[in-house]
């Protein structure tokens, strides 16, 4: 029995919602301990979808624990919808707790993370605009309000007053917009807080015990390591911790629990919203991964930015999350792209960089250095075993595992449950 992290090796969207689905059937807890309704997890089971934002993908088994840890920021009405959409489908939530001090994404929130954008004209991030960053920020400046705020109807009250005369000189004098009415907001929260109140328990001590008591436990990643607010490419990241010490953090354990880290790629590399991607494919080639491979945003539907595998990215998710094991994902996106290339390192003028650099404007500078193999044209999407893959799809594999110095213990070759090759 063990604690296991899962975490986005790359920019997000690297089919964790999946390999968190198929790990879950043998865990009895899984964990979401950071971001918010940012995130977007498909889960294809036998043809039926489910696209999931905030729930733990863990849902989908009526017998494990769901926990939305400490570190996560939550939209009641999304989180609300999200329960609603699996009752309807006749799914339980009753194995879902969330933790007290999880923070409360207010509808100010959301306003600011729109306008703050809409004001930095050509230097956008590109955000999800759910309310994330400005949630965050309340947060660290600690005038936040926490999950046990929110279902105590009297200090609620008092905190949304206070908040609302603050934000609402930002939202009128900074940027010219309209003022939210608190009594609304109280109004409407405090139904969401009736909904929510029965789920919230201290989920620190629910994961202590769970561990301790030799349960197996999976903490759910969401976003990636590029998108990390201290080690991702600031400032176009989210405002949270993606890599494997924001699980400690966002769900309240220490990483002395913690036995396993495995990071999860995809095949290729993708990113949504702003900022620099040393492989982006600007070509046909970029066109023709977006489409096979479908690479368009779970949560708000952008086209994704598509390139090949960087390694340099890999290794550096490797040391920063400390993984243990890789998971590649999307193999069979690559079937009939023709010849594939790996990046290896980064040139700046003669100098050559294998490190991933840790401010922009070097890695700005930096053009790929690329390997090339050849592709493969089969259908590999029914493909059980490694020994089952053609030769180029194994040298293909062999050599990322090579150059990231860590096993790949699985292979996607399809979004289904079944499609992937265990090794
Ligand atoms: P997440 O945010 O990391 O959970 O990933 P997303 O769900 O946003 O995006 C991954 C997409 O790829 C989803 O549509 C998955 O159903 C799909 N997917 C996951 N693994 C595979 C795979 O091995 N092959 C194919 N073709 N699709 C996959
Ligand atoms: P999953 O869990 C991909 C990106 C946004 C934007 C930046 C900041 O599905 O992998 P935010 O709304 O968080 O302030 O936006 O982060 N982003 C993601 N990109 N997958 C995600 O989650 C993401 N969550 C945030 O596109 O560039
Ligand atoms: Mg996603």
């Amino acid at each position: 029995m063990s604690a296991t992290v899962l975490i986005g090796a790359q920019w997000g969207d690297e089919g964790k919602g999946k390999v968190t689905d198929i790990l879950a059937q043998n865990s009895q807890v899984v964990v979401r301990s950071q971001g918010g309704n940012n995130a977007g997890h498909t889960i294809d089971i036998n043809g039926v979808v489910y696209k999931l934002h905030l729930l733990p993908s863990g849902i989908l088994n009526p017998k494990t624990l769901c926990i939305i840890g400490n570190g996560v920021v939550i939209d009641p009405k999304a989180l609300i919808d999200e329960i609603n959409q699996m009752v309807d489908m006749g799914l339980s939530v009753d194995n879902l707790k969330i933790d007290p001090r999880a923070h409360v994404i207010m509808p100010y929130h959301i306003k600011l993370d729109e306008m703050s954008e809409n004001i930095r004209g050509t230097s956008k991030i590109g955000t999800t605009k759910r309310g994330i960053g400005p949630c965050y920020a309340d947060k660290a400046q600690r005038s936040g309000i926490r999950m046990h705020e929110l279902i105590c109807a009297k200090t609620f009250e008092q905190k949304v007053r206070q908040n609302i005369e603050l934000n609402n000189k930002l939202i009128q004098l900074v940027y010219g917009g309209e003022p939210i009415d608190a009594n609304t907001v109280i109004k409407e929260y405090g139904e969401y807080a009736k909904i929510l109140a029965p789920y919230v328990e201290d989920t620190t001590a629910l994961l202590y015990n769970s561990i301790k008591s030799k349960k197996e436990v999976l903490f759910e990643g969401a976003q990636g390591t590029l998108l990390d607010i201290d080690l991702g490419t600031y400032p176009f990241v989210t405002s949270s911790h993606p890599t494997s010490g924001g699980a400690c953090v966002g769900a309240g354990i220490g990483p002395t629990l913690i036995d396993n880290c495995i990071g999860i790629a995809k095949a290729y590399t993708t990113r949504v919203g702003k900022g620099p991607f040393p492989t982006e494919l600007l070509d046909e080639t970029g066109e023709l991964i977006r489409q096979k491979g479908n690479e368009f945003g779970t949560t708000t539907g952008r086209p994704r930015r598509c390139g090949w595998f960087d390694t340099v990215i890999l290794k550096y998710s490797v040391r920063t999350s400390g993984l243990t094991k890789m998971v590649v994902n999307k193999l069979d996106t690559l079937s009939g792209i023709g010849n594939l290339k790996i990046c290896t390192g980064y040139k700046i003028n003669d100098d050559i960089i294998t490190e991933f650099p840790a401010d922009l404007p070097t890695l700005e500078l930096c053009s790929p250095i690329y390997e090339e193999f050849d592709g493969w044209d089969d259908d590999i999407s029914n493909v059980k075993s490694f020994a089952g893959l053609p030769e180029a799809a194994k040298r293909y594999i062999n050599r990322i595992e090579q150059l990231c110095s860590v096993p790949v213990w699985m292979i996607g070759v399809g979004p289904d449950r079944n499609q992937n090759i265990i090794r």
